[in-house]
């Protein structure tokens, strides 16, 4: 089958398509029903199936013999470690360890934190939960104690499992006490604090809700897979959105492995029993799909890597792992390649090892440039493939289907709409652009099987983030333009979202920790470009008149207090004082035309400007060689 003729039949056909990738999985009941709506009215897969996502991934391949297999391989340059689990040995420790969160009361419809380092116990937690029925919600490891207890809040989880520390490169970051201060912040409190001590020599205070996660595997009988029906939620993941709160991403268990299934093979182009290695953390949504449940469902040994692509220890780490392990497909963000690129340009390294088992190079998680792009193919002969997705779709809708047919590259677009996306371009109106008209990317509904179900426990703020801008579609987020052979080109976020090294980071948020300093009269926070991390936050700060604070001391204050807040992931590091901000005469600060300032793009002025002075003053302090000076 080619492109054109299977992304038809899943558009023409799509339960029907659907309904056969479906078949592809072991269900208690297979679906009858395999395309409805819940009580919104929003579209549902599969709405009557009954499976479980961690017997897919562990102990159906056993039950098929391949119980000795490697399931995962943990790789960590930063404690110098190279540990292999079977899929037999991973599915011991996780049926225990559900035995273990069984026991310590909870149940199917229960949520649970989990707040890890990239360490195979990670995973363990997830399926565990999995397993039983219990929600999981991963919080990146990155984030502060301020960001776990918003998102405790609105989980409210029953348990919490934890670590006692990561390593950042060569730096401990003891975890237990974030936690322990991240459940003083939340008005929820969770009943148990599972933790996994590294006993890497962080500080580990014990509180009565501590359960210590070795004592727990090791005292716990192993816990059979519960069937759940296909729209139990296997996890709520969350993002950044356009306000301080963070959106709480629903997915499915049905729709979701059968989508994950589908494109390890058909995008990913991944036979079972291969090597794939997406080199991002458990934390974000490539974590969940193409470390955890993707490769594993599919049958593939997925490398779980605890390190970075330089300075761990340097930039040939990648290509030492892709060697060691045979790595076949590998999947990491642009930002990874320019920071390799940047120490290693003539890629001296990569000649040092045999990269020969690599077929493979999937690139996203934001903008691949096209400089990045052509030197990875100068250096690594092999397919590099950019494509697109979000957390809201837990799946690529853009991107060249590998395991389909391979179409010619074009640097600089994402490839073609993937089965089941009907892609738009739209502009302001909802009228359907043209070929290379720039506007808004939207996905017709249904969207397919995988995608979110909702925001948890907040439908309201589902339908006015995603459908109600443009009725009957779904809103990306996104701006980008079709070409005339429907190649989509992705050219950014149309909302406050920014993208700084893969991480997605919301400038709203940002700006109220800022303005809640208390010599802050107003502010706004921009994403602008970077040559090495895409983009990076910048703030635009007026102090409060009066106020007796030296500028540097205020900008070094902002900087910690996002740091406290957020977590050092946020990367702000540049603060600017402004003696005013450019708004319109209804007061709308204009942050667009600031960032086109601080790229140095040209732009129009708005006709709504309250006074054209300020353009000058602004230009002064963004010039590019004054931003970075507080770095
Ligand atoms: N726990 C604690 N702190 C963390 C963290 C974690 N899990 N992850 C990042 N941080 C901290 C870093 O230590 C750093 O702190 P610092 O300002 O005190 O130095 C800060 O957050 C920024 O980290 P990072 O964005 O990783 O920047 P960096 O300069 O250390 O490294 C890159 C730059 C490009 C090497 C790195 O960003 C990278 O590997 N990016 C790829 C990320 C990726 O794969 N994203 C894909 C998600 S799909
Ligand atoms: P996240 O939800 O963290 O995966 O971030 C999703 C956002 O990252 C998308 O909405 C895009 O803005 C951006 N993004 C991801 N992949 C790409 C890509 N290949 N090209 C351009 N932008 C991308």
């Amino acid at each position: 089958m080619n492109y054109c003729d299977i992304y038809n039949k899943s558009i023409n056909s799509s339960e029907e398509f659907w309904a056969e990738q479906a078949k592809k999985l072991e269900w208690y009941n297979q679906p009858s029903t395999i395309l409805s709506k819940d009580k919104n009215d929003y579209p549902l897969w599969f709405a009557d199936g009954e499976l479980n996502a961690c017997y897919l991934a562990l102990d159906k391949h056993i039950q098929d013999g391949f119980g000795d297999q490697v399931a995962i391989i943990y790789d960590s340059p930063v404690t110098q470690t190279v540990k292999k689990y079977t899929f037999s040995e991973v599915k011991t420790e996780v049926a225990k360890l559900a035995g273990g969160l069984l026991s310590l009361g909870l149940e199917k419809g229960d949520t649970a934190v989990i707040y890890m380092p990239m360490i195979p116990q990670a995973a363990f937690a997830m399926l565990a939960c999995a397993r039983i029925g219990v929600t999981h919600s991963v919080v990146f490891g990155g984030f502060a104690p301020h960001e776990l207890a918003i998102r405790i809040d609105d989980c409210e989880p029953k348990a919490i499992i934890t670590a006692s520390s990561g390593i950042e490169i060569d730096r401990l970051i003891a975890y237990k006490p974030l936690v322990d201060e991240a459940i003083e912040l939340a008005n929820h409190k969770p009943e148990k604090v599972v933790v996994f001590n590294r006993k890497l020599g962080a500080r580990v205070p014990f509180k009565k809700y501590d359960v210590d996660y070795d004592a727990l595997v090791y005292g716990s009988e192993e816990a059979n897979c519960i069937p759940v029906n296909s729209t139990h939620p296997l996890y709520i993941l969350y993002t950044s959105g356009t306000t301080g709160k963070p959106k709480g991403i629903v997915r499915d268990t049905g729709g979701y492995t059968t989508a994950l299934k589908f494109s390890m093979q058909h995008i990913y182009d991944t036979k079972e029993g291969e090597v794939f290695w997406a080199a991002s953390d458990v934390g974000w949504v490539v974590g969940h799909s193409y470390i955890v449940y993707g490769p594993l469902i599919n049958r593939n040994t997925t490398v779980l890597f605890e390190g970075k692509p330089i300075r761990t220890p340097d930039a040939s780490t990648f290509w030492r792992v892709i060697n060691e392990h045979k790595v076949n497909v590998m999947f990491t963000a642009p930002t990874a390649i320019r920071a390799i690129k940047k120490e290693d340009p003539n890629g001296d390294f990569i000649k040092q090892y045999d990269l020969s088992s690599l077929r493979i190079q999937f690139l996203a998680g934001e903008r691949c440039d096209v400089a990045t792009l052509e030197w990875y193919r100068e250096h690594i002969p092999i397919p590099a493939i950019d494509h697109w997705w979000q957390t809201e779709s837990g799946w690529p809708m853009i991107a060249n289907m590998m395991g389909v047919e391979y179409l010619p590259i074009k640097p600089g677009s994402a490839g073609k709409a993937v089965t089941g996306y009907d892609i738009r371009i739209f502009g302001e109106n909802g009228q359907e652009l043209g070929p290379n008209e720039e506007g808004y990317v939207v996905i017709k509904l249904p969207l397919p099987p995988g995608t979110l179900l909702d925001l948890w426990k907040d439908n309201e703020r589902f339908k006015a983030g995603y459908l109600n801008k443009f009725p009957g579609y779904y809103f990306s987020g996104d701006g980008g333009f079709k070409d005339s052979e429907d190649y989509i080109y992705i050219t950014g976020r149309v909302d406050d979202v920014i993208n700084v090294a893969g991480h997605r980071l919301s400038t709203a948020e940002m700006e109220e920790i800022v303005a809640s300093h208390h010599s802050v009269a107003e502010c706004a926070v921009i994403g602008i470009n970077d040559e090495l991390k895409g983009q990076i936050p910048l703030a635009l700060v007026v102090a409060k008149s009066g106020e007796d604070i030296e500028h540097f001391q205020l900008q070094h204050e902002v900087v910690q207090l996002v740091r406290e807040q957020i977590g050092a992931v946020a990367s702000l590091r540049d603060v600017v004082l402004v003696q005013r901000l450019p708004k319109t005469r209804s007061g709308k600060i204009l942050r667009k035309m600031m960032r086109s300032i601080a790229d140095g793009e040209s732009f129009q002025v708005p006709s709504t400007i309250d006074d054209e002075a300020i353009i000058d003053e602004i230009r002064t302090v963004l010039q590019h060689d004054k931003i970075g000076c507080f770095k």
